[in-house]
């Protein structure tokens, strides 16, 4: 199965894109969650607006699907400013990205995700836009080749990576502010769920929230998709109404366990388990194994893995837990078979 095909893929499909504009919240007041960072981000922008003044540069860090992007929105929403965005990928050549800078009016916000994927000669130009609000660019080739310097308004970069030791310390060092999002507890969740259950008109039990929010591996966007497909189910298989029954045997049908591990978590924990003995076994080995990039594996599966306790870090590779072992009806060195759906109703 490709991380496409993937019902709980913390990456963003077309679909989510559609809905994300009417989900994702607006205001920091509206944005749930992160309480931590909310107090900082409220703090940093209340003082920069007293000074009437760009905020600083900001780096948003964590696992995919937590609300980087809805968070650069907020920014841009609460400075009263204009938001540009780009990715690291789509920023090809130094031209695409001195373009944007030097179009950018005083105060904007400009969002780029997936800056570790910046190519390198690209990454360049950001340090003296960043830093002196200038930047360099070469005219002209051979003997004809000069340089001119283009000034860029003062603007804050928002900057969103999965991980902020892949940022090379250059551009690290350039951001004043860091800020990690970590996966939300399930009563977080769960009133994201029915926040969005409103925003959509579905008729949803307090109970069936909770299933939902239990099943979306931390995770927000996957919290409305699973929403998103119970729905579905509800709408063709009862009568529209999202109870805790037509959730579970939704999400049952779907893959989904029932702490909200999928096929691809489940493969990789069954690997380590039962062609690894438990591991420790090395990224790139289970990756050729599970034939998925280890880029995936280390951004997108383990995260969450890591974070339950189902997964363990060593410096001689991945292991499976006790945990992990028992949510399969396992026990470490004997082995039986079963997929650990474990569905509550039969579906
Ligand atoms: N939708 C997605 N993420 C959200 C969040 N953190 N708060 C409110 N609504 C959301």
């Amino acid at each position: 199965m490709s991380m496409h095909e993937r019902l709980i893929t913390p990456s963003e499909t077309p679909e989510d894109l559609a809905v994300t504009t009417t989900l994702r919240p607006q205001r920091l007041g509206d944005y749930i969650g992160q309480p931590q960072l909310k107090e900082n981000l409220e703090t940093s922008i209340a003082a920069a607006r007293r000074r009437e003044e760009a905020l600083d540069h900001v780096l948003l860090y964590g696992p995919p699907g937590l609300g980087k992007t809805t968070l650069a929105h907020i920014i841009a929403n609460e400075m009263d400013a204009e938001i540009v965005t780009s990715s690291g990928p789509a920023l090809e050549r130094a031209g695409d990205l001195v373009g944007l800078l030097t179009n950018l009016k005083p105060g904007a916000v400009f969002f780029i995700d997936e800056i570790h994927r910046l190519p390198r000669v690209v990454e360049e130009y950001l340090y003296s836009a960043m830093e002196d609000y200038s930047v360099d660019f070469m005219i002209d080739k051979g003997a004809f080749a000069k340089s001119i310097k283009l000034p860029v308004a003062r603007f804050t970069l928002v900057g969103a990576t999965t991980r902020a030791g892949k940022l090379t310390a250059p551009l690290r060092e350039r951001f004043g502010l860091f800020y990690h999002l970590d996966f939300y507890p399930v009563p977080e969740l769960v009133k994201i769920i029915n926040r969005s259950a409103g925003i959509l008109n579905v008729p949803i039990e307090p109970e069936g929230a909770e299933e939902i929010g239990r099943r979306s591996r931390g995770t927000p966007r996957i919290a409305n998709r699973l929403l998103r497909r119970v729905r579905d189910y509800a709408d063709v298989k009862a009568d529209g109404r999202i109870t805790r029954e037509i959730a579970d045997q939704a999400l049952c049908s779907l893959g989904v366990d029932r702490i909200g591990l999928d096929e691809l978590d489940r493969k990789l924990l069954r690997t380590i388990i039962d062609f690894y003995q438990g591991g420790p076994v090395g990224v790139e080995a289970l990756a050729a194994t599970l034939n998925e990039e280890s880029d995936t594996l280390v951004d997108m599966v383990e995260p969450f893995l890591l974070k339950i306790g189902f997964l363990s870090r060593t410096p001689s590779g991945r292991k499976a837990t006790p945990l992990a072992y028992q949510h399969f009806g396992l026990i470490p060195g004997q082995q039986t078979m079963g997929n650990g759906v474990g569905c509550l109703f039969d579906a």
